[in-house]
């Protein structure tokens, strides 16, 4: 395995976690920038499992003919998993209990026997600390933040996130018209874990009457007023963006458990639904409900989303060249950074309650039920 300058000549690809759009656009900048360096490039497939044994994927040659056409394409060529840390292996143990075992090992070993030099892991927070604990085991990695919810700190943007946007953006203005010939209230749930940043541009840029994020807590008898003082100037319909992490004061997110083989994922959404039953009970209108769900990550990437991704993949390889490893690319103003994969996991980014994004939509008469 590298570790230095000049000593990469295979290097490794692999997307972890949920999917976004711009994946396919990183993988081919890394194959390119790859074979302009004069390495060969394998893809690992659905995360790790490609190169354990017993596993669904393998090892593919990614060549330039394998990455033609793909920049635009939404989803990952690769595959991918949220079930796959190599040091927590989902797997089945006694009286067919869901049981995770290491299995990271298997991981350094393979990367031996296939004489893999480093790995260009992309993901988001999860998989890049998965990507960290492997540089700790003597890995030479590099990751490129993946994630539609915008919350990672150390990049100023994350490919996928404005094309999540753009796609709830979008439902927002068809819902628009909807709302207003039945005179209703539409409220759409849009997804970012515990960020509210899908909600608030999508519902800024969208013109929702109502944006209701984690950061700032809401009480519904607020949102009420507000679809109230609509109505009393004659507008018999409003548009509520909510971002699946939000939360009354005082109150809990909504949940949900689903199956992934043997295991039990708990899962963020139902609030828009649960809101939207509140705002029936108190306004007396017409209310329903829409969560927009994996929609928001298909699709082909838009324009500055394939070019951050492609921004990403060629900085990734540029890094590898200079055989720092041990990091993460990441956008800071106009230029893509490296800090080592341990700081760019300190933090989490959230919207600010006191900033000019809030500010602009206060400004607009956009109520945050606060
Ligand atoms: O992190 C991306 C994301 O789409 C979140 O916004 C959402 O809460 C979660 O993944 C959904 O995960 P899954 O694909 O497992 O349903």
């Amino acid at each position: 395995m590298a570790g230095t300058s000049g000593s990469v000549r295979r290097i490794a690809v692999n997307t972890g976690g949920g999917d976004a759009p711009g994946l396919n656009a990183v993988i081919r900048a890394v194959v390119l920038a790859s074979l302009r360096q004069g390495w060969e490039v394998y893809g690992i497939e659905n995360g790790y499992a490609g190169l354990l044994a017993g596993e669904e994927g393998g090892l593919v040659h990614l060549t330039r003919r394998k990455v033609r056409g793909i920049t635009h394409l939404g989803g990952t060529i690769l595959g991918t998993s949220n079930r796959g840390n190599p040091f927590a292996w989902p797997g089945e143990g006694p009286d067919d209990e869901a049981h995770s075992r290491d299995r990271s090992h298997e991981v350094l070993r393979a990367f031996e026997e296939h004489e893999l030099d480093a790995l260009i892991a992309i993901g988001g927070d999860g998989s890049l600390g998965i990507a960290r604990d492997l540089s700790a085991a003597g890995l030479p990695v590099i990751g490129v933040p993946k994630t539609i919810d915008n919350d990672l700190a150390f990049t100023d943007l994350s490919f996928g996130f404005l094309t999540a946007v753009d796609t709830a953006t979008d439902a927002i203005d068809k819902l628009h018209s909807t709302a207003e010939s039945h005179q209703r209230v539409m409220v759409v749930e849009v997804m970012g874990r515990h960020a509210g940043w899908i909600a608030l541009y999508s519902g800024l840029a969208g013109t929702a009457d109502a944006i209701l994020i984690p950061e700032i807590p809401y009480r519904i008898e607020h949102v009420c007023e507000k679809i109230r003082a609509r109505e009393a100037r004659g507008r018999h319909f409003s548009i509520v963006c909510v971002a699946e992490g939000a939360h009354p004061v005082g109150g809990e997110i909504v949940t949900k458990t689903v199956r992934a083989g043997h295991e039990k994922q708990v899962r963020l959404g139902g609030i828009g639904e649960r809101v939207a039953i509140q705002l029936a009970d108190c306004t007396e209108k017409e209310t329903r409900s829409l969560a927009l769900g994996h929609l928001q990550r298909g699709g082909p990437p838009n324009a500055y989303d394939r070019l951050l991704a492609l921004r990403f993949g060629s900085a990734a390889v540029a890094c590898a060249e200079e055989g720092r490893f041990g990091c993460a690319v990441g956008l800071v103003g106009d230029h893509v950074e490296a800090p080592t994969l341990e700081e760019a996991l300190e933090e989490r980014k959230f919207v600010d309650p006191s900033g000019d994004l809030v500010r602009t939509a206060r400004d607009l008469g956009i109520s945050f039920g606060d």
